[in-house]
């Protein structure tokens, strides 16, 4: 059963054509969508300031909130929980309605989460600057923002649960499967990270405390990239892939194979942020030996979202949308093989602390999760406006080598950045002492930060390149609305 290829029921009972609006709520999903774009350029034009400020130290103007220190988690949220979170929303409220061809159960509750996450947002935007911080990675938000988290979550959870308990047709699609997973253990996991007692107003300590404390934090660290930049974004792959290249999804029952084994392995997988640690070192392993494990059911569903192109493969060339999905499919497959690569203990040993992170997360952040929010975008504004297509092909097309091109200065840059200076610091004379300084690895590593610089520069040209298009679009959508005569479906694209 596809149903992501399935057109949506047409007509009102009246025998009518429906408007979108009607039938679903797209306004939730239109929100979102513009919300994703948005909180894309915010985040990606703070990646830019702190990628300039590693090259110039000098430009946080000695005023404490422009720091990097606290800039690197505004970009951190910004990327992850604005952008990225907005897109997951969008989509996943996108997809439920149209896979269990039903609305979604409330619109007070939907506008709720909407406006309850932007403003979730702009909290984390003000406090962050200002130095509030609880000091864990990707959980910096501290204590009153962590409760309306929790509350926010929870009425997206209701929101998603009740229409799929409401849908029209047993069947329960499997990027809904994907989506379920993502919003259950991004509350479990939020909510036993941020386990603290408030000392004031903005203000708490952790309940954990040591190596205890570093545990929960990266198996809620790891779960984060495994079920908010993973399992969410994979959701997106189901449906949307299909839905562009026009076929069914490869293989229906790789994809149940795909969910289940990922869903069990990604829990255990966290320790091998902490190899070399205090933590003993079966939990290291243990980190180790599940990340490996973790490649086949990985490359195994990417395969399932390449292979649906198969036999259709010519509109590769043609299609920018389907070039962003299916690029974003390859990234996701060169960070998921580079990463059980980097938990192994030897590797890790060379990799730990260096730019190489910062190239694999990247590959995942830019390559991953950036390009298959972009594609999925280009596909939500037109429908969910009542029109065909965005206002300009050629558009998506520039935005597309733009981005694919910016993410390799980035991600090429960091990688040999990262391993020079692994080998630096392991250097060693005959007499044992070390052969350079850190200062000396500093310095042979300023040349790479310039080429990411300018890769981040090209990646947020591309992002404006994108804000024209849907802000032409979305005036299209307008002037058709306007002028009765034209039907919005029929508007051709400026290709
Ligand atoms: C214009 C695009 C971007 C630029 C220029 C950029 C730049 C940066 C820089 C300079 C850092 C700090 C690295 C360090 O501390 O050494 C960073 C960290 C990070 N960025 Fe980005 N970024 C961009 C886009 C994104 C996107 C789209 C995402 C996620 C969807 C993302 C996720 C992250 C994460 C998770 C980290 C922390 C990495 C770690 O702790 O190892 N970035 N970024
Ligand atoms: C099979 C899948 C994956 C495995 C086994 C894996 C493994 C790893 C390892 C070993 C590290 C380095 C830990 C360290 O030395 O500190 C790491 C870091 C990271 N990975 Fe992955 N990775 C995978 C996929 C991904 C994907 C798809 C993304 C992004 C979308 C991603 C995002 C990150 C982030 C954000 C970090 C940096 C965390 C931090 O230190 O702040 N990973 N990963």
């Amino acid at each position: 059963m596809n149903l992501a290829t399935q057109p949506a029921p047409a007509a009102a009972p009246s025998g009518r054509a429906r408007t979108p609006n009607e039938t679903y709520n797209d306004t939730v999903v239109r929100h979102f969508a513009v919300a994703t774009l948005v909180w894309g350029i915010v985040g990606m034009l703070v990646g830019v300031i702190i990628a300039a400020q590693l090259y110039w130290p000098s430009l946080n103007f000695d005023i404490p909130w422009l720091s990097y220190g606290r800039l690197r988690p505004l970009h951190t949220n910004a990327v992850i929980f604005a952008f990225g979170g907005s897109a997951l929303m969008a989509t996943s409220l996108h997809v439920v309605q149209r896979t269990c061809h039903v609305r979604l159960i409330s619109d007070k509750l939907a506008s709720f989460v909407f406006w309850g996450w932007q403003l979730i947002i702009v909290a984390a935007a003000i406090t962050l600057p200002l130095g509030f911080t609880q000091g864990k990675e990707y959980a910096e938000l501290e204590w009153p923002i962590d409760i309306a988290i929790a509350v926010v979550w929870v009425s997206y959870a209701v929101l998603f649960f009740g229409t799929i308990a409401k849908r029209r047709i047993p069947h329960i699609y499997v990027a809904n499967w994907f989506f379920a997973a993502f919003i259950i253990a991004v509350a479990l996991l939020h909510i036993v990270n941020n386990l603290a007692l408030p000392a004031d107003g903005w203000k708490s300590y952790q309940i954990y405390t040591g190596a205890v404390d570093a545990m929960v934090q990266w198996w809620y660290g790891h779960n984060a990239v495994g079920f908010f930049l993973t399992a969410g974004f994979l959701g997106i792959m189901y449906y949307y892939v299909p839905k562009q290249v026009g076929r069914p999804i490869y293989s229906y029952r790789l994809s149940i194979v795909h969910f289940w084994a990922l869903i069990a392995i990604y829990m255990w997988a966290g320790p091998h942020h902490l190899q070399y640690t205090a933590l003993p070192d079966w939990a290291q392993n243990l980190g180790m030996v599940f990340s490996l494990i973790l490649l086949a059911p990985s490359w195994g569903g990417a395969i399932n979202g390449v292979m649906t192109l198969s036999g259709a493969w010519h509109k590769l060339r043609t299609d920018p949308i389907i070039k962003f999905l299916i690029v974003a499919i390859s990234f996701y497959m060169i960070a998921t093989f580079e990463g059980p690569m980097m938990s192994i203990k030897t590797v890790n040993a060379l990799s730990h602390y260096t730019d190489w992170t910062v190239g694999h997360v990247h590959a995942g952040a830019l390559g991953w999760v950036a390009m298959i929010t972009i594609g999925a975008m280009y596909m939500v504004y037109p429908m969910t406006l009542g029109l065909k297509s965005m206002y300009s092909i050629k558009l998506i097309d520039l935005h597309f080598w733009m981005h694919t091109i910016g993410t390799l200065f980035y991600i090429a840059s960091m990688w040999i950045a990262g391993v020079m200076q692994g080998l630096m610091w392991r250097a060693a004379n005959e007499d044992g002492t070390l052969t350079y300084t850190f200062v000396e690895s500093l310095a042979r590593t300023y040349p790479y930060y310039l080429v990411r610089l300018l890769g981040g520069v090209i990646v947020l040209a591309g992002m404006l390149v994108m804000a024209w298009n849907v802000y032409k679009t979305f005036q299209m959508a307008r002037d058709a609305e306007e002028s009765p005569v034209l039907d919005p479906a029929d508007h051709v694209s400026h290709a």
